[in-house]
């Protein structure tokens, strides 16, 4: 349709209609038609009519269910106008890859990008129209489950990583002429906004930040996606400085609107229209309907403030008719680029869902990206595994499908798990034995999911017989192997934790099998950092998996056995312990560092009883060969402001050596540091990497420039620029890196 043509649309429809185009519902509600009536329908308000106006599905992931649902709304609807049906794809639709957290540590834009593509066409082939992805919550407190839903603590990584995914979704094709091509989903980037910085760690938290923070940490990740052509924002569940963002004027029309010309659709997150009354910010369901409509908030989601007030408030014009139409407007745009207009069921298709869904081809790609993910964090030379290593796989990972992390709506069967991967390679090269030696949980936890409840049913005797077993195992082997972790529902939405260690019952496995085999390493899945200074002493090796999805058995095997080299950096650092969260790297100096003064000096920043860095930092990450990267060559040392001027630029050159036995990559990482600034700035700060593949032996030049708009911050007169001065500038491969020159601007 053109323009014209959807404005003479709008015009034409009632105004019921129109507000049903901004009430999305939960398919089960749609599905279950006359019969919940009295239910939730009841609790929600809303009549008949009102649930068969409704503009969009919420969480719908079977393609019959679409199409039944598409076909009979759209012959309903008074104006045909299709359904947009809107799922969490976050990880893969049928065929998991790596948690997104998972995703900032393969440090690769270009293996996203296609990941998202992967999803996306297995998504719009499931009948799914938008996906709620990417989350580019920047992160910075372990404790708050919802770390594996993001790329992870730095706004540069998260910007590289949230425009990845919104054109891996998307496709060109979209940014260009506005119009999307087959096989692509709309993305819709969340949660707006700084939804990753809720108070202690607590999920659903207020959140309280200075407005420079804000524009320096947390607000350039979702410009990025914005900037990409995302479709669709949708709001954050907390307050922001006390203002929940779903109400938030300033957040939602000045900031995303205006300065970032914004002019997709924004939806809520779950029910945080009504959630306003809880926060206090609003005292009815009204008031709640109004400071979302003034906000520009286009779709409410799953409850009824809009369906019920609406009216009201348009025929008192407190909401304009025009400020309807304006949201409605927007929606109906989103619709017609998809072009459900014209095939409502768009690339519906449960035929080609069979054939290609978890085809060999996804698989390889889901596998491709597990490895890149993984980060190995200590090796004291017992991986990979040699040839006839005698190898006893333990832990309870190994028979466990459950590798993938929340959000992904999948039958477990199509998971491979280590213990299958491993035996297909078994006779190949290196035995294996295995033993489950514990369960994920300690007993007495009792984990609420989604929809199940997880616990240890084991008894006693149980757990003793299952540990006897590992440690026979792990005393005839040469090596031990210990799959530990997080149970995957112990991170994810509403899974924050004050203890950030595994369970009991597998320190004590872990405790028992390095008592009988010094050879001890650990695989460990996790959505989250956690505390892993236990493991580190009694382990000579970690390397962390997070939650790989459907390949990860395999990508483990692989990269035991060294047919995959890890190269995965961490996207979060690793604390101490808990007691130092929130930590990042590119902290503030303050006024007494410990860095560089006299340790006995006690008026210093610091903890009396732990160090002040994290256990393992940011950008950190060894590979089973090594490499060394030369001193920083610049080309110039002073860069100038004039834009007439001919040194705009510099280059910093290394040479990267691989000087271990075996081919590798190795992330190489750009940071810069301003070393006074109108307001303090941080000790540095990630501007730059790139992934280096060298064989043994092998060397390669790595240059990157640096240019003035890099140099920008929110200076103390509230606007983006650049201040003359001194800067640093190190190239190393992780954000501990010395590697460094000094330059200045001009
Ligand atoms: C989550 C969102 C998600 C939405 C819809 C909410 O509970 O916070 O991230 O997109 O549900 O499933």
């Amino acid at each position: 349709m053109t323009e014209k043509e959807l404005r003479r649309l709008v015009k034409d429809m009632s105004r019921k209609e129109k507000i049903g185009q901004l009430l999305q519902l939960p398919g089960a509600l749609l599905s279950g038609g006359e019969e919940v009536a009295t239910g939730p329908l009841a609790e929600l308000g809303l009549s008949e009519e009102d649930v068969y106006l409704a503009g969009s599905v919420l969480g719908v992931w079977s393609p019959g269910e679409i199409r039944r649902l598409q076909q009979s709304y759209v012959k309903r609807h008074p104006h045909h106008i299709p359904l947009l049906f809107m799922l969490d794809v976050i990880n893969g639709c049928d065929t998991i890859y790596p948690i997104p957290l998972g995703l900032g540590a393969t440090f690769d834009p270009a293996l996203v990008k296609k990941l998202s593509k992967m999803s996306a066409r297995e998504t719009a082939l499931n009948g799914i129209h938008v996906t709620f992805s990417p989350m580019v919550d920047t992160v910075r407190d372990a404790r708050w489950g919802r770390c594996m839903e993001s790329t992870g603590e730095d706004p540069y990584l998260n910007r590289v990583m949230a425009r990845a995914m919104v054109r891996g979704y998307q496709g060109r094709e979209y940014e260009r002429t506005g119009t999307f091509e087959d096989s692509r989903v709309a993305a819709c980037v969340k949660h707006f906004a700084a939804y990753g910085a809720p108070t202690a760690g607590r999920d659903y938290n207020n959140v309280e930040l200075s407005e420079r923070t804000l524009r320096e940490d947390y607000l350039p990740a979702y410009q990025a996606a914005v900037d990409a052509g995302v479709s669709m924002v949708m709001t954050s569940f907390n307050t922001l400085n006390r203002v929940p963002s779903t109400g938030n004027r300033w957040l939602m029309h000045d900031v995303l609107r205006r300065e970032w010309g914004f002019e997709g659709v924004v939806i809520t997150d779950y029910a945080a229209v009504a959630e306003m009354l809880a926060h206090g910010i609003a005292e009815d369901a009204r008031e709640a309907a109004r400071l979302a409509m003034a906000a520009d908030v286009d779709i409410e989601m799953c409850t009824s403030c809009y369906p019920r007030e609406l009216p009201g408030l348009l025929e008192d014009r407190t909401v304009s008719e025009k400020q309807l139409d304006a949201a409605v407007m927007r929606v109906l745009s989103l619709k017609n680029a998809l072009g459900l207009f014209e095939n409502p069921y768009r690339d519906l298709d449960e035929e080609r869902v069979e054939q290609e869904c978890l085809s060999d081809e996804n698989r390889r790609k889901a596998r491709r990206g597990a490895e890149e993910s993984f980060v190995l964090l200590k090796n004291d030379g017992i991986l990979p595994l040699a040839p006839e290593t005698k190898t006893a796989l333990i832990g309870p990972y190994i028979d466990s499908r459950e590798m993938y992390g929340a959000w992904s709506f999948i039958d477990s069967e199509s998971v491979v798990s280590i213990r299958e991967a491993a035996e297909k390679k078994k006779n190949k090269s290196v035995p294996f034995t295995f033993a489950k030696g514990c369960e994920i949980l300690d007993r007495g936890t009792k984990l609420i999911g989604f929809t199940d409840v997880y616990e240890n049913t084991a008894t006693e005797e149980e757990e003793e017989r299952m540990l006897e077993e590992a440690v026979a195992a792990a005393k005839e082997a040469d090596t031990a192997v210990l799959c530990l972790g997080e149970h995957r529902a112990q991170s994810g939405e509403a899974a924050s934790r004050a203890e950030i260690t595994l369970p009991e019952c597998q320190l004590r496995l872990l405790r028992a099998v390095a008592a009988v085999n010094p050879n001890t390493a650990v695989v460990l899945f996790n959505g989250r950092p956690l505390d892993l200074r236990e493991v580190s002493e009694l382990a000579k090796a970690i390397l962390v998996v997070w939650f790989p999805g459907t390949e990860g058995g395999s990508a483990i095997v692989n990269t035991l056995l060294g047919r995959n080299n890890p190269s995965g950096k961490l996207p979060i650092s690793f604390p101490y312990c808990v007691g130092q969260v929130p930590v990042h790297y590119a902290q503030l100096i303050t006024g007494r560092p410990l860095a560089g003064s006299d340790p006995n000096n006690r008026f210093l920043s610091r903890y009396t009883d732990i160090p002040n860095e994290p256990l393992y930092p940011f950008g950190f990450g060894l590979s089973y060969t090594t490499f060394e990267i030369s001193p920083v060559r610049l080309d110039t040392a002073e860069i100038s402001r004039n834009k007439k001027a001919e040194n705009r630029s510099l280059t910093a050159t290394v040479t990267v050596t691989n000087t271990g036995d075996r081919a590798g990559c190795e992330v190489v990482q750009l940071y810069l540091r301003d070393y006074a600034g109108s307001v303090a700035r941080p000790i540095r700060e990630l501007r730059g990497f790139e992934r280096v593949t060298l064989g043994a032996g092998e060397s390669a030049e790595v240059s990157f420039t640096v240019t003035e708009k890099m140099l920008r911050f929110w200076t103390i007169d509230g606007a983006y620029a650049s201040e003359p001065g001194r800067f640093a500038l190190y190239i190393g491969s992780s954000s501990g890196t010395e590697n460094g020159a000094d330059f200045t601007l001009c």
